[in-house]
């Protein structure tokens, strides 16, 4: 028995912010957001929109390309660092904007790796009998950025994305799921405020710890060592050869640090999926957003090789091994 996705959907807020609207908020220019990000434009949420929102509406599409109706659901996981409350669970409130009666539903909380630890609970639970959990990534950074911090407010991005995944005795499936965690390093990337260390207070407010803080230039360089790792573990837990990947689908942080990690892997462009040009960084919605965008470009079809890998907050680093 494997866990195979059997339908993905994504969903993004109309809203664009480009980088010619932030020169006006901070002291930057789109050559340099472009030139260090590789980033034109991204997408925030409205006034109003919340987590929850973007998670049901990629859900949908999702449980439409899979064919199933929300009462089919075993379980609902939610990937998510920007959650509508502290409690309850967004999985909570999908579950029942979805209508999905007989899902369990819980959140994920593994920043930029949530699709992929999600993914990988999914896998184990359907290996142990259940038949569809439906697996979301929604974000709005946008509640979490400080956007008089020219350091990461050209950043972030709002979305989201989801993948069925069910039960399927055939070739296809996901192959492994390889998960990381390093908290020596859990200051490179934080929100300090707001938690139970530093509860909500007018010095919160003050100080602005309510936002993500970010040491981009050591998050960078890890980031580039641990993607090259796990990608290369991942390869030779499966007896896989660089080659024999169809299509890799990174978290969409910075496309330096992708550049970086091709050249170290081997890996050619034409088999890199890149999309942080237009959406930023949307944190655990970015990879499930690349996978809907990569499935409908027909760059992913039936039985195709596809590599996951993500890094981000915790520090934490994941993959995944999915032969579509
Ligand atoms: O998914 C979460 C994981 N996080 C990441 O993947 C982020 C990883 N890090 C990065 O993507 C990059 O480190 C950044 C894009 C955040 C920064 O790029 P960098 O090449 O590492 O630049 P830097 O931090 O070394 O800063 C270079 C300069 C600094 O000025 P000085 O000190 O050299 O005068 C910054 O103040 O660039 C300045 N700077 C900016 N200038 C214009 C920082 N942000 C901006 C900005 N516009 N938005």
């Amino acid at each position: 028995m494997k866990a195979c996705i059997a339908g993905i959907g994504s969903y993004v807020p109309a809203r664009v912010l480009t980088n010619a609207d932030l020169e006006r908020m901070v002291a930057t220019s789109d050559e340099w957001i472009r030139e260090r990000t590789g980033i034109r434009e991204r997408r925030i949420a409205a006034t109003g929109e919340a987590c929850s929102d973007l998670a049901v509406q990629a859900g949908k599409r999702a449980l439409t390309a899979a064919g199933l109706a929300a009462t089919d659901l075993d379980m609902i996981l939610v990937a998510t660092c920007t959650g509508d409350y502290p409690l309850p669970a967004t999985a909570c409130l999908v579950q029942h904007q979805l209508g999905a009666t007989k899902a369990a539903a819980c959140d994920l909380s593994a920043a930029c790796c949530g699709f992929v630890y999600a993914l990988s609970v999914a896998d184990a639970y359907i290996k142990t009998g259940m038949r569809h959990v439906l697996v979301i990534g929604s974000e709005v950074m946008s509640a979490i950025t400080d956007w008089t911090d020219r350091n990461t407010c050209v950043l972030f991005g709002d979305g989201a994305g989801a993948a069925v995944v069910s039960a399927s005795d055939g070739e296809r499936g996901i192959l492994s799921t390889h998960l990381r965690s390093d908290g020596t390093l859990c200051e490179l990337i934080m929100v300090p405020g707001g938690g139970s260390r530093t509860p909500p207070s007018e010095k919160v407010i003050d100080e602005r710890l309510q936002y993500i803080k970010m040491k981009g230039n050591e998050t960078f360089k890890v980031a580039v060592r641990s993607l090259e790792e796990i990608a290369r573990s991942t390869l030779a837990a499966n007896h896989l050869r660089v080659e024999d990947i169809d299509l890799y689908v990174p978290h969409q942080a910075n496309i330096r640090i992708l550049k970086a990690v091709m050249e170290r892997l081997g890996l050619p462009i034409e088999k890199v999926m890149l999309n942080v040009e237009r959406y930023g960084n949307t944190s655990a919605a970015s990879i499930p957003i690349a996978l809907d965008e990569a499935v409908r470009e027909g760059r992913i079809k039936d039985g195709s090789l596809v590599m996951l890998g993500a890094f981000g907050a915790g520090l934490t680093w994941a993959s995944a091994v999915i032969r579509w």
